[in-house]
């Protein structure tokens, strides 16, 4: 797979969760939009949610070989307490974008730290699902010009 869509704890609520903060897109609509973005664009995408982090990672260390060129994630609430998926992340090198629906800046200060940002390629925080789209869209544009 080209592109792999990772998403964490509790996104899987989606729709019903906080709407006020998340909006009221499901996680299977944000999904299944990806997957056609992508595929317009001629790429694979596949795609991951867990709540538990150990999956995460090992689906991350699969990423090593299974050809995936980009991850984006949203790690949910281990984007502000899991040094395991930093490491992860550290040890499969493979290039990513992190991705927040809601904007982690204005709200609570225990989400204003993220473990991965500084290893990331960028972060988008704040722009709803939209996010997401966003996200891919650079992905197609980097793996477009990848060795031009
Ligand atoms: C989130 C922000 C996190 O702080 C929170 O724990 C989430 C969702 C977002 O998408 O805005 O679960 O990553």
């Amino acid at each position: 797979m080209d592109v792999l869509v990772i998403n964490g704890p509790n996104l899987n609520t989606l729709g019903t969760r906080e709407p006020e903060i998340y909006g009221s897109t499901t996680l299977a609509e944000i999904e299944d939009g990806l997957r056609a973005q992508a595929s317009a664009a001629g790429l694979s995408l596949d795609t991951f949610q867990s709540n538990h982090e150990g999956e995460i990672i090992d689906r991350l260390h699969a990423a090593r070989t299974d050809g995936t060129r980009f991850v984006i994630i949203n790690p949910g609430a281990f984007t502000h307490t899991s040094v395991a998926i930093r490491d992860a992340f550290a040890a499969v090198a493979v290039p990513f974008l992190e991705v927040h629906i809601s904007n982690v800046h204005a709200r609570e200060e225990f989400r204003r730290h993220s473990y991965l940002s500084d290893l990331a390629v960028g972060v988008m925080t704040g722009f709803g699902v939209y996010g997401y789209t966003m996200a891919l869209d650079y992905v197609i544009t980097a793996l477009g010009t990848a060795g031009d």
